[in-house]
């Protein structure tokens, strides 16, 4: 027997720290709604209008995406839980720079990836932000034959259609 269920079924999600340049300090927020599109060509995230860090996102034109190992869960917990309008994130992290001058990227993410917004689509009290990727990165040590090995990264799943607890990644099958 099936049963409805509230929500949207596609998850878990990996985390992403989001990071723009508020006022020339980076700043960064936990994004749970965001995806790949265009065949990885893209990202598209769901923020809210009041969001601190959507000031520096429309300010530039630009954003960083960085995923969290779970290494790094308290700092995370920060940026998903306290705002850059009273609390100053910039701090938590050693930010870095690549070809946009204007995204802010974490090292201690073991991924990273700088964006410039290509379309920002209304819904009223948030907004989709759709970005092309201009550059990603990733850490030396994630990377196997320079093929990034996902299981080396500890990113941090989230689960939107359930009990919206954080999960490990589990095993690779084998084909
Ligand atoms: C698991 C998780 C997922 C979140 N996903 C989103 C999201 O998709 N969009 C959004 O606008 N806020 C999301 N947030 C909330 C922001 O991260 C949070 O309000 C943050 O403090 C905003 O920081 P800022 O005001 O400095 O930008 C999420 C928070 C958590 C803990």
């Amino acid at each position: 027997m099936k049963e409805e269920i509230k929500g949207n079924i596609l998850n878990p999600l990996p985390i992403a720290l989001v990071g723009a340049l508020v006022k020339g300090k980076p700043n960064y927020l936990v994004i749970g709604y965001i995806s790949p599109f265009n065949f990885g060509k893209h990202v598209f995230f769901s923020l809210y209008k009041k969001r601190y860090t959507r000031v520096g996102i429309l300010e530039n034109m630009t954003f960083s995406v960085n995923i969290p190992s779970i290494t790094i869960l308290e700092e995370t917990q920060l940026c998903g839980s306290k705002s850059g309008r009273d609390y100053d994130k910039s701090s938590l992290f050693d930010s870095f720079y690549g070809e946009l001058k204007t995204a802010p990227m974490i090292r201690e993410c073991p991924l990273n990836m700088e964006c410039e917004v290509d379309q920002i689509i209304d819904y009223d009290l948030n907004e989709g932000i759709i970005g092309k990727v201009v550059k990603s990165y990733a850490d030396s040590n994630t990377l196997i034959d320079g093929k990034l090995d996902i299981r080396t990264v500890h990113p941090i799943l989230w689960s939107t259609c359930g009990d919206f607890n954080y999960y490990h990644i589990g095993a690779r099958i084998e084909t």
